[in-house]
């Protein structure tokens, strides 16, 4: 398959003052990337996960020509980011969260028809994509395609905003959390369309989101990012077998008195916490869940408990998100 982004030891390093009263301030610099390379083929949904501040949204935006980086290059359709930026624009569609650039005295039609003229689709040929952009992001059946863009709901600006990142049709789409404020209806047909557009029209997509249940279903390789470095990559259940506690082990019990970890004998990631009626979950998370699983019965049995149901959890993207995102790996079994 064809590398439609290939991004190349990105680096970026922000410098902002910081106000101190009316006499300027010490300078701050943040290091948003160091050193980031990956690439998105076509006809693939690439999700960019990682927790806040991490770069996400400062690799879009290089990608998209918005930034410049300060060392590495970027590369779209073959095109780079830093010495051919117009040849990138005509090979992307960008969708940022927090929408700018429309105009809220035009309806929606209107602000589609302003970009189309703006990216030069001729005048027919422009009136017909805008009607279809409508139709597939259901805008004309919400009844707002003709209504002004300054009285359009969260949903409804998110899907005017994908309908002007596909108006020229591009091979590439960035979507910076897409989905983010949006009802269950609305954040489902975007979800929908990104599969799609990436498996039936064969667009490369890279897509950031924090819903992990989303980027489960949405994408098919993530890239998790954390201060300003890939650390890990990876299908979804590629990545959760990656992580070492490879179960989270359930038991509930009913115990004469509150029971307290280290009573368990229980190390390391463990909660408990009562059901009512004298019983209690006991969860543990373990690399090696039979031993210690045989430990927290015959625990459990040894504070006089009576163990009522014992289960075991696959781990979840969350688990794998939370133990890149905080650098984890000491103390688990
Ligand atoms: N214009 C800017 N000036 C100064 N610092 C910035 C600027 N934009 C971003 N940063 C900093 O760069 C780092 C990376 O920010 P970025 O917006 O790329 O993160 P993100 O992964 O998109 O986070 P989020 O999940 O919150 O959207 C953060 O520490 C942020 O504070
Ligand atoms: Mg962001």
């Amino acid at each position: 398959m064809e590398e439609a982004i290939v991004v190349d030891g990105l680096r970026k390093t922000y410098r902002t003052k910081k106000r101190r009263g009316l006499l300027g301030g010490e300078t701050v610099v943040v290091e948003a990337l160091r050193g980031v390379s990956f690439s998105v083929r076509r006809g693939e949904v690439v999700g960019l996960l990682g927790p806040n501040g991490a770069g996400k949204t400062t690799t879009i935006k290089i990608i998209a020509t918005l930034l410049l980086p300060d060392d590495g290059d970027a590369f779209v359709m073959g095109h780079s980011v830093v010495r051919e930026p117009w040849r990138v624009r005509e090979n992307i569609g960008l969708m940022l969260t927090v929408e700018k650039g429309f105009y809220g005295k035009l309806t929606g039609r209107e602000n589609l028809e302003y970009f189309a003229a703006l990216y030069g689709l001729p005048r027919g040929v422009a009136e017909k994509r805008v009607a279809e952009l409508l139709s597939l992001l259901e805008l004309d059946k919400l009844g707002a395609a003709d209504r002004l863009f300054e009285e359009y709901s969260l949903g409804m600006k998110a899907r005017l905003g994908l309908a002007r990142a596909l108006l020229r049709d591009p091979p590439v789409l960035l979507l910076d959390e897409p989905t983010l404020g949006l009802d269950p209806p609305s954040a489902r047909r975007i979800r929908e369309l990104v599969k799609s557009l990436a498996h039936r029209e064969g667009k490369a997509i890279l897509y950031t989101t924090h819903n992990m249940f989303e980027a489960e279903i949405v994408c098919d390789r993530i890239l998790l990012i954390n201060k300003g470095r890939i650390v890990a990559e990876g299908s979804p259940e590629k990545l959760k077998e990656m992580i070492p506690y490879t179960r989270t082990i359930v038991v509930q019990a009913r115990i004469p008195e509150k029971p307290v970890p280290e009573k368990l004998g229980v190390l390391g990631d463990a909660s408990i916490s009562p059901l009512g009626g004298g019983v209690y979950e006991i969860r543990v998370r373990a690399k090696r869940p039979r031993e210690v699983l045989g430990e927290l019965i015959h625990a459990v049995v040894g504070l006089g408990g009576d163990i009522l149901d014992i289960r075991m959890e696959e781990p979840t993207l969350e688990d794998v998100f939370i133990y890149f995102s905080r650098g984890e790996g000491d103390g688990e079994r």
